[in-house]
């Protein structure tokens, strides 16, 4: 078998007693597309902060690259190429669409090479090349989405975690940030996407996990998934 990328094992997630995500597995191949869906209050915020180092695993292993990073302080995570664009965009409402971008070059690594991201953020998203000057808060949503994909990738990104990226959005700027995260892959970013449009996240996906109060519920590929007569009545009401 080859190595995994990201492989995550048994991991139960709380806040104080209450847990939020429970006995979860799952494998990130690189270069895919992996999808998380579910409801809200499912626990894919809570998964993602977990591998992100913001919150702590009460059981369970991550292993990323083959190394065990499950109690590895999160700037150490970003520095190996663990890079999350939060739900809610985050974006600087008085900081230019430059400024904002810059922010996103947080590793060592990002930092040393902070022109030559900009100018590949400025060719991958032409529309933040237009609006360099223009502060981040008069962007309409689906810009700062884009904005928000655009500081991730500043990061030199190995994974990027990508939380609810369409939340919020209109059904045709949804479709542009699907799209984008496709073009992500084909330049070969590794994606990890949670999302709570099943029907829309799984078109686009490789693999997938479908996540019912902190538990897995099914896995497969995102085909196998979109087919089931469950997932549909229950995610999609088909
Ligand atoms: N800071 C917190 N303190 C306590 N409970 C929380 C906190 N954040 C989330 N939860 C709970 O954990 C569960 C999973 O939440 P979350 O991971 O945000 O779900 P999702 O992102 O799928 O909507 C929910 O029941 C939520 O109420
Ligand atoms: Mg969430």
């Amino acid at each position: 078998m080859s190595p995994s990328f990201l492989k995550i094992s048994n991991l139960s997630v709380a806040y104080e007693q209450v847990y939020a995500l429970r006995d979860f597995s799952c494998n990130v191949e690189e270069g895919r597309i992996t999808a998380l869906v579910g409801s809200n209050g499912a626990g894919k915020t809570t998964f993602l902060r977990t591998l992100s180092g913001l919150l702590e695993a009460k059981q369970g292993v991550i292993e990323f690259d083959n190394a065990d990073i499950t109690y590895l302080p999160s700037h150490k995570r970003v520095e190996a190429g663990l890079t999350m664009v939060p739900e809610g965009r985050l974006i600087f409402p008085d900081f230019t669409v430059e400024q904002n971008l810059k922010i996103g070059a947080v590793s060592k690594r990002a930092l040393g090479q902070v022109e030559d991201s900009l100018e590949n953020s400025y060719k991958i998203f032409p529309k933040l090349d237009q609006r360099r000057h223009q502060l981040g808060g008069t962007l309409s949503g689906g810009e700062q989405q884009m904005l928000a994909l655009a500081r991730g990738m500043m990061a030199c990104p190995r994974l990027l975690m990508l939380d609810e990226p369409t939340l919020g959005l209109a059904p045709l700027i949804s479709d542009a940030i699907f799209e984008m995260v496709v073009h992500l892959k084909q330049i070969g970013i590794t994606i990890l996407i949670v999302e709570q449009d099943v029907n829309r996240t799984l078109q686009i996906a490789d693999n997938a996990y479908v996540l019912e109060n902190g538990v897995s519920i099914m896995e497969g590929t995102a085909r196998e998934i979109l087919t089931d007569p469950k997932v549909r009545e229950s995610y999609m009401g088909i």
